[in-house]
């Protein structure tokens, strides 16, 4: 029978049913999550998206429905119709909102029967899962699991809390395309061939971003979309292909008036969604301070455990690699690990492995037991490193963990150290939130390879007023161009928990110093023209002083949902090697497919 459901109507959800229905007549439907046979009774736990009801088919009062039990596995799509009743005290599950009742059971419908699933959806703990590739490629019976639907659920509740948000501060949501010219935000991009333009491509956002300037100078000011991202870079736990921003812009504001708005959406969503309550104003941090005292531009607040610095106390040092190093104009730091005195040779040679990985050369230690021992005793002598223990303000049981080498390499690797270290020896509090807004990221980053200053935002983010002329002076002057390493620009960052959850910028809005950061990025008058023409050309005709941000929906959805791992706040993510395992993409097409786009596929 195709119309297998007839006038039957459900009448509640699995996770509605409380002591109150007791005595009523209901209808559920959904899957057969688990089912107990004890003979004349069979028990099944039945799931949908609202909860686990358990429901009772009794061989006496209902033989037709205990036969068609009988032959029920996990995942069939079953209806049953029964009368709510009471369970018995040492019968109630409080694990399951629904476990004080069961459905007794008079009638039962397979509405499909299910193929036997590759791996277990009702396991305990995290780490009886299936392998992810398995659950990736199944991501349908993945996703009925409880844990992960929840973490869709919340996801939908936070994208809704946004736009409560901006729709009542007077923002208008405005849909930019998907097929676009090239974005830059620093990654490639992924391009679409044009089947009518032959050879010609489009280009997929990497954000919104010249679109919502422009609409800004279309005088469409209070921007904000839910905006698709997409851009081809290394993946890491926290970086996606494709992934989604809540974008948003205004004219005539500075920076406080945007960080205002970041603060204001942010508190509200967690607020609305998880019950999270983060300060009115959150604390602000220069790029600068956060660099310094936690080797990183998105600290984690929920821990100290702060870099301190002892380049100072080494600057009359001859042991050479060190004196080398700060001849260089480099640093020697250094983090205190509390009460870990007891190190093993083992436990120090894994962290020096670790930061190994972020470029350092090594790790230095000091472990501060009944006797003082050090990897660098011999290098620096007793007196030394005694100094070094009262400049860390290390005490008796603590050790002390020392990276030397290039500033920026000692930043990125004590500054993973701490994180790392955190969270070997359990120093994060899980119950906390601690939110940040990092200020004043410098404009431009320098590459070693092509010895190019590359935008460190976006190229379209204003120099900070103070460093103007700085910025002017070293586009404008060859022999100053390292300067430009300098220039702070008004780009800023939120972190909440050691995530960058948010990143925006005041933009450049006069012609005049747009071509200049296009010449300041190596970009010829000929080359900007080509790429961004149409937004020079838009920013002739009387821009507003603008700014924005762009926050990372699947962050946001991270920290509310308490997973570390993106892809478990996405419906249909791409592993860590972009790929969709369920659909098999990216995959061949059909040799006309490219015939008609004038496409050859050379080599592999
Ligand atoms: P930005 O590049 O900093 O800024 O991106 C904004 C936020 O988007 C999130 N994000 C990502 N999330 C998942 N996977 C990725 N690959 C990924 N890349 C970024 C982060 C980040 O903070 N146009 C500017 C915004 C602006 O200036 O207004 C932009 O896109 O949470």
């Amino acid at each position: 029978m195709l119309d297998i459901l007839g006038t039957l109507e459900r009448t509640h959800t699995c996770g509605e049913l409380r002591q109150s229905h007791t005595g009523e007549q209901v209808v559920l439907m959904g899957w057969v999550a688990k089912k107990r046979d004890f003979g004349v009774f069979t028990f099944i736990d039945l799931r949908d998206r609202e909860g686990v009801t358990q429901v009772v088919v009794s061989e006496e009062t209902a033989a037709a429905a205990h036969a068609k039990a009988k032959n029920i596995r996990g995942e069939f799509v079953i209806a049953v119709k029964g009368e709510v009743v009471k369970r018995d005290e040492g019968a109630k599950n409080a694990k399951l909102s629904t476990g004080e009742i069961e459905v007794k059971v008079d009638e039962l419908l397979v509405l499909n029967d299910a193929a036997v699933p590759p791996f277990q959806l009702e396991v305990a703990g995290s780490e009886n899962l299936a392998s992810e590739d398995t659950r990736l490629k199944y991501r349908y019976l993945d996703l009925r699991r409880p844990a992960l639907q929840q973490n869709i659920i919340t996801r939908a509740k936070a994208v809704r809390a946004i736009r409560e948000y901006f729709d009542g501060r007077g923002f208008i949501e405005i849909e930019t395309p998907i097929l676009l010219k090239s974005t830059p935000e620093g990654a490639r991009d992924f391009i679409v061939p044009s089947r009518i333009h032959t050879g010609k491509f489009f280009a997929l956002p990497q954000s919104p971003q010249i679109l919502k300037q422009i609409t800004m100078i279309a005088g469409l000011d209070r921007y904000y979309q839910i905006a698709r991202c997409f851009r081809d870079e290394d993946l890491r736990a926290d970086r996606q292909p494709e992934f989604t921003q809540l974008d948003m812009e205004m004219s005539f504001v500075n920076r406080e008036q945007v960080y205002r708005e970041i603060e204001g959406m942010f508190n509200h969503v967690m607020r609305t969604v998880g019950g999270i309550e983060l300060p009115e104003t959150w604390p602000r941090m220069t790029y600068a301070e956060a660099m310094r005292r936690y080797g990183s531009d998105k600290p984690d607040l929920r821990f100290g455990m702060e870099l301190i610095d002892l380049s100072d106390d080494l600057s009359d040092t001859d042991f050479a690699p060190f004196a080398e190093i700060i001849a260089n104009g480099g640093e020697i730091n250094c983090i205190v690990v509390k009460g870990r005195a007891d190190y093993s040779r083992k436990q120090t040679d894994e962290l020096q492995e670790f930061v190994k990985r972020y470029g350092a050369g090594a790790l230095g230690w000091i472990k501060i037991g009944d006797e003082i021992t050090s990897s660098l005793l011999k290098a620096l002598g007793e007196e030394k490193i005694k100094q070094l223990i009262a400049a860390a303000e290390a005490e008796t049981g603590d050790a002390v963990l020392i990276v030397a080498g290039k500033k920026s390499v000692v930043a990125a690797s004590l500054g993973a150290l701490r994180q790392e270290v955190a969270r070997r020896e359990n120093l994060i509090d899980r119950s906390k939130y601690e939110c940040l807004i990092v200020t004043e990221f410098p404009m431009f980053e320098h590459d070693e390879e092509t010895d190019a200053y590359i935008a460190a935002h976006h190229p379209f983010t204003s120099p900070m007023d103070e460093d103007l002329e700085m910025f002017k002076t070293a586009v404008n002057d060859p022999s100053e161009h390292h300067l430009l390493g300098n220039v702070r620009a008004k780009a800023y960052d939120a972190v909440i928990n050691g995530y960058e959850c948010a990143g925006g910028s005041i933009r450049i809005h006069q012609k005049e110093i747009q071509a200049l950061n296009f010449k300041a990025l190596g970009l010829s008058p000929e080359k900007a023209r080509e790429r961004f023409g149409f937004f020079l050309d838009a920013l002739e005709y009387g821009t507003p002083p603008h700014g924005g941000f762009a926050a990372g929906i699947e962050r946001t959805c991270m920290i509310l949902c308490g997973t570390e791992n993106i892809r478990d706040v996405m419906a249909f993510p791409k592993t860590a090697s972009a790929q969709d395992l369920m659909m098999d993409s990216p995959g061949d097409v059909d040799a006309s497919q490219l015939d008609e786009l004038g496409i050859g596929v050379v080599g592999e």
